[in-house]
């Protein structure tokens, strides 16, 4: 049985994580956004390239509900992206608006799917999805993490002039700028780079992934950035549609984990065939739990504005 993945949002995160699945050979995709045309083409452009990949992936682009049906996994990437100054929060009410239209929609084709949200502000929209869909809490699942984390590794990385896959780096929170790297859990070769790397030398990459995307925000000034959000996103997909059991960090619907409750915010989590299979939960300093804490109050105030 081939798997079927829907990516919803034919912009520039959603072509480029309809690339990655085609080209990763993980699912036939399906690429649909209410503009017309645009994700026809790319999903004909898409398909055209299969043969020099070597990949059978079938890739089509649609504006039409009904050819998502069934879909495994559906990835949400619809919505506004920031421009320059502008925070992820400042597009809270537009991406809501978008996110109820899209949601309706994806349920009705596709009722036993796995959501992963794209989509800006992420935590509250991965809530607006959450209680627009009905699904349970496994299966509504936030991108945001595995980005931010390879942010930090990627500079860790760098600084230390060693193998991206030698480093394994840490993030809690809600992706915004009060999200929590944890250096002490984020290593390479397994050393904690609390060995590797001074104080200041820590704080000043814990910055650089905290304004990991506004960063780049600066440099494109009309977008945000694509390749890493959808290769996260799609990291995610693979853990799902091929059952890996694998522990990475997502924003998930705490009830009570980490003493945060009714709340979308990133925690490590093991995924699998059934989405979210479990949240870890480890032990923080006092003051981790509390940069934690203000990471969610910061979610919670968004939610709250838009009433999920
Ligand atoms: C970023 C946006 C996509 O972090 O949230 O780049």
């Amino acid at each position: 049985m081939r798997n079927k993945v829907t990516v919803v949002g034919s912009g520039n995160v959603g072509a480029t994580a309809a690339h990655w699945l085609a080209s990763k050979e993980l699912a036939d995709v399906v690429l649909i956004d209410i503009i017309e045309g645009v994700p026809q083409g790319k999903g004909l452009d898409l398909l055209q390239a299969m043969p020099i990949e070597k990949r059978d992936s079938f890739a089509i682009g649609t504006n039409d509900y009904a050819d998502t049906a069934n879909s495994d996994i559906v990835i949400i990437t619809a919505g506004i992206p920031r421009k320059p100054g502008m925070s992820r929060d400042d597009l809270l009410n537009t991406n809501f608006k978008i996110m109820s239209d899209v949601v309706g929609k994806v349920v009705q084709y596709s009722p036993n799917c796995i959501l992963i949200v794209v989509s800006n502000p992420l935590d509250a929209m991965a809530q607006a999805a959450y209680k627009l869909s009905g699904f349970s809490r496994n299966r509504v699942i936030g991108m945001a993490g595995i980005l931010d984390s390879a942010r930090f590794r990627a500079f860790i990385a760098m600084e230390l002039k060693v193998s991206v896959e030698n480093v394994t780096a840490f993030v809690l929170g809600g992706h915004g700028d009060t999200m929590v790297p944890l250096p002490r859990y984020s290593t390479v070769a397994g050393i904690p780079i609390t060995e590797l790397l001074d104080q200041a030398t820590i704080d000043r990459l814990v910055q650089r992934t905290r304004d990991g995307g506004a960063e780049i925000v600066k440099y494109l000034k009309t977008g945000s950035a694509y390749y890493a959000p959808s290769a996260a996103a799609v990291e995610m997909v693979e853990a799902i549609l091929k059952d890996k059991k694998k522990i990475v960090p997502c924003a998930a619907y705490l009830e009570g984990e980490y003493g945060i409750k009714g709340l979308y915010v990133g925690v490590p989590c093991k995924l699998g065939a059934n989405g979210i299979e479990k949240i870890i939960e480890i032990k923080l300093t006092p003051d981790e739990q509390a940069a934690l804490q203000k990471s969610a109050d910061s979610v919670k105030e968004l939610v709250g504005v838009i009433g999920v």
